[in-house]
Parts: C-alpha cells; sequence; structure tokens
C-alpha cells in the first residue's frame, strides 16, 4: 500500500501524519509506502516546523528528514491512497484529479474527523493534532488489516 499525507503547508500536519503513520505500519508489519505533500506552494524545500518537529520527536516520531513539496499529478496513479487531514485539503485534492487518476482520496481520520490547522496556534494546538493522528492511524490499521 502506497499512501500520501496531504494537507495544505506540507510543514505541520501532514509531516507528523507521515512520520506517526510510517512508524503504526511498521510496528504492525505492514509493508507500506508513506509520504505528504502540501496542496499550497508557499514552504517548497522547507523541513517541518519547529513546533512539528519537536512535539513529534517528544513522542518518538522522526520528521528531521522530511522536506516540503507540493501535490503532483503523478502522484493520483503513484499512491493508492490519498488522506486529506481536513475537508479543505480533500476538495482541493478533488479538484486536482486527473482523468488517469486511480488513487483513492479520503479523510486522514477514518471516523471522518477533521485535523485542525496548528500553524496558526499554540504549542498545545500541535499536542491536539498529533492525538488526532495517532488515533487515526491506529483505527485505519485496525481496520485495513482485520
Ligand atoms: P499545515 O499548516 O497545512 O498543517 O502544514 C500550514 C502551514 C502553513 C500555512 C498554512 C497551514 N500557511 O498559510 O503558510
Amino acid at each position: 500500500m502506497r499512501i500520501l499525507c496531504v494537507c495544505l503547508g506540507n510543514i505541520c500536519r501532514s509531516p507528523m501524519a507521515e512520520a506517526v503513520l510510517r512508524a503504526k505500519a511498521a510496528q504492525a508489519g505492514l509493508n507500506w509506502t508513506v509520504d505528504s505533500a502540501g496542496t499550497g506552494a508557499w514552504h517548497l524545500g522547507k523541513p517541518p516546523d519547529t513546533r512539528a518537529y519537536e512535539a513529534a520527536r517528544k513522542r518518538g516520531y522522526d520528521t528531521s528528514d522530511q522536506l516540503a513539496r507540493q501535490v503532483k499529478p503523478q502522484d493520483f496513479t503513484a499512491f493508492d491512497l490519498i488522506l486529506a487531514m481536513d475537508a479543505r485539503n480533500r476538495s482541493e485534492l478533488e479538484d486536482m484529479y486527473p482523468p488517469n487518476a486511480t488513487a483513492q482520496i479520503r479523510l486522514f481520520d477514518p471516523d471522518g474527523q477533521e485535523v485542525p490547522d496548528p500553524y496558526f496556534g499554540e504549542r498545545g494546538d500541535f499536542e491536539i493534532a498529533l492525538d488526532m493522528l495517532e488515533n487515526a492511524a491506529n483505527a485505519m490499521i485496525n481496520r485495513l488489516t482485520v
């Protein structure tokens, strides 16, 4: 399974989502490829936001090898699942969907909760986002592997 995690900037939520999902999939013995990208282009080539990096690191997830990139047309064939953090990300992905696309677009959380954007928030908002990402990743792995 090849999974792309998508948010707006690819510096806060989706880098944390990538690290969380990769770690949990590996723990579950799943051979998943996990990547992340943003719908926007403001932060191309930048490492994750320091707050995202630190919050993730405190919980044992490493985002230090990540650099922001934008979603590209080939992603819709290179990945099986494209997982949006919120409804805005999902609708932008649907607008981009190329005619030959094969990927399924879903919200990251299989229960349909949106992961709020912590970029303009406080450190606590990054913890809330991580709590949601961990719960959602656990739920996804349980559902896709039973
Ligand atoms: P992310 O957070 O989508 O979780 O990476 C954001 C990062 C940057 C901006 C918005 C959201 N921005 O507007 O620059």
